[in-house]
């Protein structure tokens, strides 16, 4: 089958890392997607940066529009960030031409996901977004395909690896509050500006995006309650532990008999409980519904590789989708007979 061709606007934390996982695996990808992907042409702000990443034969853009708008690609891949500018603009123009969209960007989905997604449908087009609530975490495949059928009561977790990180650090290591940001920033956990995780704004972004996938209301990010953890002291997390509890930024929505409550708040856990133990980047989500019961995922929520694993699955999902892409990978490895495993034993 033919390569799938993509492109990518924005070569930070998540797009460095994508490039060089998708250059390291691009045997083992072709084989699994069926078809090879390619990387034919990408864009920054900055050229003459050193990412760390070949881009030798790959055409650059200095802008995302014009990438969006003229590259040889079948897919575009956004990971910018915000909610307006160059983001956004890209975006539409890629959906415009009828290209695939794949992208990471929370805030331009909070604000605008569901006037992008019906551009993509009626031009018969995908617009992808794993990437987008809790990193590494299956959690949209969860709510847009396994769960169909559950109706779903509450949706609830720890969707910000950074503020997670900064809690885990300064209680257990007892750092201060602007020191955990600083090293979650240099990990590349954090928004290009980080008042969108600590205030709690990008939890609030990405518990939108889960309750209008779970529940199916309008998307209204501005309309939840919203407390970060700026005001949170080390003192609060000692006397929260004295009293059997940790403290969590909680992103909650649940069904009431008035209508879909969200809101994004500090909260004291129970030490004994699952939540409480999810520490660092970790993030955890928790989906109770009729059907199923209670389903929590738990995993790595930001950080390149982390993120890069879920945009290159939605990428993947595009190029099974061509009819005749292998569905039944046979990628060699040799499976291990019953016999050599009790042998080992
Ligand atoms: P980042 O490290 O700040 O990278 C942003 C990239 O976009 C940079 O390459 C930058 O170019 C480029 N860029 C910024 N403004 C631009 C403009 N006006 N025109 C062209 N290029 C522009 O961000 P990131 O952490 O990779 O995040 C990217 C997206 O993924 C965001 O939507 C973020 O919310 C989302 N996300 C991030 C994570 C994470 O853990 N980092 C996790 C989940 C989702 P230069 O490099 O030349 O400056
Ligand atoms: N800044 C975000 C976080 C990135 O810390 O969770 C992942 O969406």
């Amino acid at each position: 089958a033919d390569a799938l061709k993509i492109g990518i606007a924005g070569l930070g934390t998540v797009g460095a890392s994508l490039v060089r996982i998708i250059k390291q695996k691009s045997n083992e990808l072709a084989v699994t997607c069926g078809r090879p992907i390619t990387i034919t042409a990408v864009s920054a702000r900055d050229r003459s940066k050193d990412r760390g990443i070949d881009l030798t034969g790959i055409t650059w853009y200095e802008r995302p529009e014009e990438l969006a708008e003229k590259a040889d690609i079948d897919v575009f891949v956004e990971l910018i960030g915000g909610a307006e500018g160059a983001a956004n603009v890209a975006v539409r123009t890629a959906l415009s031409r009828g290209l695939h969209v794949v992208t990471a960007n929370k805030a331009l989905l909070a604000y605008h996901g569901v006037e992008l997604a019906t551009i993509a449908e009626e031009k018969g087009s995908l617009l992808n977004f794993e990437a987008a609530v809790a990193g590494g975490i299956p959690v949209i495949k969860a709510l847009r395909e396994s769960l169909t059928g559950n109706t779903i009561s509450r949706v609830y977790g720890i969707m910000n690896g950074t503020c997670n990180y900064i809690l885990t650090k300064m209680e257990k290591e007892g750092l201060s509050f602007a020191d955990c940001l600083k090293e979650a920033q240099r990990l590349g956990y954090a928004e290009a500006d980080p008042a969108f995780d600590i205030e709690g704004n990008d939890t609030a972004h990405k518990l939108s995006i889960l309750t209008t996938l779970a529940f199916g209301n309008k998307i209204a990010a501005d309309d939840i309650y919203l407390e970060g953890i700026t005001n949170i002291s080390i003192e609060d997390i000692r006397a929260a532990a004295e009293l059997g509890y940790r403290i969590k930024l909680l992103g909650v929505a649940q069904r009431t008999d008035t209508g879909i409550e969200q809101r994004v708040h500090p909260t004291m856990v129970p030490v004994d409980s699952v939540i409480a133990q999810v520490d660092g980047v970790t993030n955890a989500v928790a989906i109770e519904s009729d059907i199923l019961g209670e389903l929590l995922m738990v995993g790595p929520g930001a950080g390149g590789n982390a993120t890069a694993s879920s945009v290159l699955g939605d990428i993947a999902d595009i190029a099974k989708s061509q009819p005749g892409a292998q569905r039944v990978p046979v990628l060699g490895h040799p499976a291990k007979s019953l016999e050599t495993y009790r042998k080992a034993q």
